[in-house]
């Protein structure tokens, strides 16, 4: 005899069309300016995924801010901002869906189905779990199931490809380990398995002090600052104290930084003259400064002209909130019905 639960898969299994790729990233709206770090690390991948993939959904995490950002009208503030950001980053709403995770709650039955799930010692592994609690933190429980939200906001849109700095690979290995469970447990395959996709070339950027680039480590060179931020900070990058004729270490910051905006033959001409000394690290600073004024000076005069217009932004998440809900509604049901929840189906 075939179980309920048998036959309902297989009917699921043969309804479901084969289509292409899905992807899927957020950021959370935590009132940062975006540095090189995010934009190399992820921005610039979201812009080129939507080009090549059918679907691809890029959300504004606030629910994920609430374990740090304590007031209202300041996450509305920074979540505007971060829509700000990828939409002057190139993200293009009519390919990719742009929305609001907090416009969606259905993501939050999602964490509650994937919460009764999952093991406690996987959550206590969790790297920034275990940092917080090394330092003393008082840790409240959303930190703590931080990893669930994340799973959930994976699974509940069957995404395929998670973009994400190599620090998130974590999280998108323990969403995996969910999906496995849920359907395990449940004998379904309404869960698809996602893998992290990691741009290793530049996935950490490093930062003017030699450590990975990082807002906490406070060595963040901005994407949208003036120039006179900018320039500030490139020529505060920590550099040795090799006389200007003598050979350079090459395995330096200043060059690591530099090469993100030179062609593979400009790096191998600049390694070449800094290998052979007499070049200095201030004119290596001014160079580097000029080139990123080039790269993002037409993002951040878009990013000027669209935050003059709160109301079309509005319109744009609404807009991809109606088309993520499309997409999540029938994986959020196929939970339901197989973990026996609401309504029988049929
Ligand atoms: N945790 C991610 C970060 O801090 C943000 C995030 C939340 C996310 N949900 C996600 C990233 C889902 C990818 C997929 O960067």
């Amino acid at each position: 005899m075939t179980s309920l639960s048998d036959s309902t898969s297989a009917r699921e299994a043969s309804k479901r069309p084969k289509r292409a790729l899905r992807v899927l990233s957020g950021t959370k709206p935590t009132g940062k300016n975006l540095h090189l770090g995010n934009y190399f690390g992820a921005l610039r991948q979201f812009v080129q995924l939507q080009e090549e993939h059918d679907t691809a959904l890029y959300f504004i995490a606030d629910y994920h801010s609430m374990t740090t950002v304590r007031n209202g009208a300041e996450r509305r503030h920074n979540t505007q901002e971060v829509a700000l950001d990828y939409l002057a980053s190139g993200l293009d709403p009519e390919r990719a869906i742009l929305f609001r995770q907090s416009d969606l709650p259905e993501v939050t039955e999602m964490t509650w189905i994937l919460t009764s799930i999952v093991p406690m010692g996987m959550l206590e592994r969790a790297h920034a779990y275990k940092a917080a609690m090394d330092t003393g933190e008082d840790v409240d429980h959303g930190l703590f199931t931080y990893p669930v939200l994340m799973a959930a906001d994976i699974l509940l849109y069957r995404s395929d490809l998670v973009p994400v700095g190599r620090d998130q690979k974590q999280h998108i290995e323990m969403a995996r380990d969910m999906a496995q469970r849920f359907n395990r447990i449940y004998e379904t395959d309404a869960l698809v398995l996602p893998e992290p996709y990691i741009l290793e070339d530049t996935a950490t950027v490093v930062g003017t002090d030699g450590r990975k680039m990082s807002k906490s480590y406070g060595n963040t060179i901005s994407m949208f600052g003036a120039k006179g931020a900018l320039k500030k900070s490139v020529m505060g990058i920590v550099t040795d104290s090799t006389p200007v004729a003598d050979p350079k270490d090459t395995n330096q910051a200043v060059f690591e930084l530099w090469r993100l905006f030179a062609t593979e033959a400009e790096g191998e001409q600049m390694f070449a003259r800094a290998e052979a000394g007499g070049l200095g690290y201030g004119d290596i600073k001014k160079d580097l400064l000029a080139r990123l004024m080039d790269y993002f000076e037409p993002m951040r005069a878009r990013r000027a002209e669209l935050a003059k217009n709160p109301k079309e932004i509005e319109a744009i998440l609404c807009s991809g909130a109606a088309r993520a809900r499309e997409l999540a509604t029938p994986v959020l049901e196929a939970c339901r019905a197989a973990a026996g929840l609401g309504e029988p189906p049929g």
